[in-house]
């Protein structure tokens, strides 16, 4: 028996962060959080089960991979093959469309992909909010990568209540993300591990305490195409993660020298009246967030800065969605 599905997500950006879990094992995170799909940006996957398979095989572009990566997929494949009552392997081949390596975190389309993948190859049909809540188990931002546009994940108590929906469509807000890549010469913490260290930091429960009066500005800000007030809780949010990230026991520094420089221009610019803000996710590079109307002055602007290795634009993205599955002889 061979059953096949592809499909494909976007990542997405955390306007306000998931940081640390109360189930680390089911990713059920210590707060909510707000996000943005990233369209430009996306992961493609092939799921294929093959009663011929002797295990789960995970080619990720291009390359076979085994070990902790494998082990991950093969969790999700669980709790899929799981719900259909089904115990045959599968082959998972994923392309990301952006350069690995880079340090743009790929676990959000990856495994948003591969849950509707999975979930679509034993015709599982299952709602939005079951795919989101699967996604979820596999790395919690893949949860937000389900549904489309301007995504809220409520980070409930358990399984069942911990999933995200839609706040606004893509086209609600025209809103650029430019990523900007900077040179970083350690290799950085996961964030798998990085929200195992959160409770460490004695800031983490000051900043699990006041998420609920971030998620609601932040909400407000993004249905009312509120920018000003947007930047301002964007960047606390971030901030405040960073803040935890900096006084965990063992501490996390994901900041270069040339993070630091962004952020003072993009502070500046703002205070001369350019609609633009920063944040910044597990490693150096950071999300410069703009309204369209102001995307040419910012991407110029950027260009002229120094130490920085390139540029991504994003615009606000859909849903994952299915693919026409290409069939492998493998
Ligand atoms: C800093 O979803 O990558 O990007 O659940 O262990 O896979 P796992 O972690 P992950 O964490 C994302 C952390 C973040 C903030 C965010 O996206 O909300």
């Amino acid at each position: 028996m061979i059953s096949t599905a592809a499909a494909a997500a976007h990542p997405n950006i955390a306007f306000i962060k998931y940081w640390g879990n109360q189930d680390d094992a089911l990713r059920i995170p210590a707060n909510g959080s707000i996000s943005m799909n990233l369209d430009g940006l996306e992961t493609r996957t092939t799921v294929q089960f093959d009663t011929s398979l002797e295990g789960d095989r995970l080619i990720l572009n291009g390359e076979p991979v085994q070990g902790d990566a494998l082990a991950r997929v093969s969790a999700t494949l669980d709790r899929i093959r799981q719900l259909a009552d089904l115990q045959t392997s599968a082959l998972v081949r994923s392309e990301n469309s952006f350069p690995t390596g880079t340090g743009i975190a790929s676990s959000a389309s990856a495994f948003a992909a591969l849950t509707l993948a999975g979930a679509t190859a034993l015709d599982l049909c299952l709602s939005e909010r079951e795919l989101s809540q699967l996604a979820r188990t596999g790395s919690g931002s893949a949860s937000r990568s389900i549904p489309g546009g301007f995504v809220e994940w409520q980070a409930g108590t358990d399984h069942e209540s911990s999933f995200a929906t839609s706040i606004a469509g893509p086209e609600h807000w025209d809103l650029v993300d430019y990523i900007v890549l900077v040179s970083g010469q350690h290799k950085v913490v996961g964030s798998t591990q990085g929200h195992q260290l959160a409770g460490t930091s004695p800031l983490q429960a000051a900043r699990v305490a006041d998420a609920d009066r971030r998620l609601e500005l932040c909400r407000k800000a993004l249905l009312e195409r509120d920018f000003p007030v947007l930047a301002e809780i964007v960047e606390q949010d971030s901030n405040l993660m960073h803040s935890v990230m900096m006084t965990s026991r063992p501490p996390l520094y994901y900041w270069e020298p040339g993070t630091m420089e962004i952020i003072n221009a993009v502070r500046e610019w703002r205070e001369h009246g350019l609609q633009v803000c920063f944040t910044i996710d597990a490693g150096p590079n950071v999300h410069v967030l703009c309204p369209g109307s102001d995307a040419e002055a910012v991407k110029r602007r950027l260009t002229s800065l120094a130490n920085i290795k390139s540029i991504l634009k994003c615009t606000p993205g859909g849903p994952a969605w299915l693919l026409e599955p290409e069939i492998s002889g493998v």
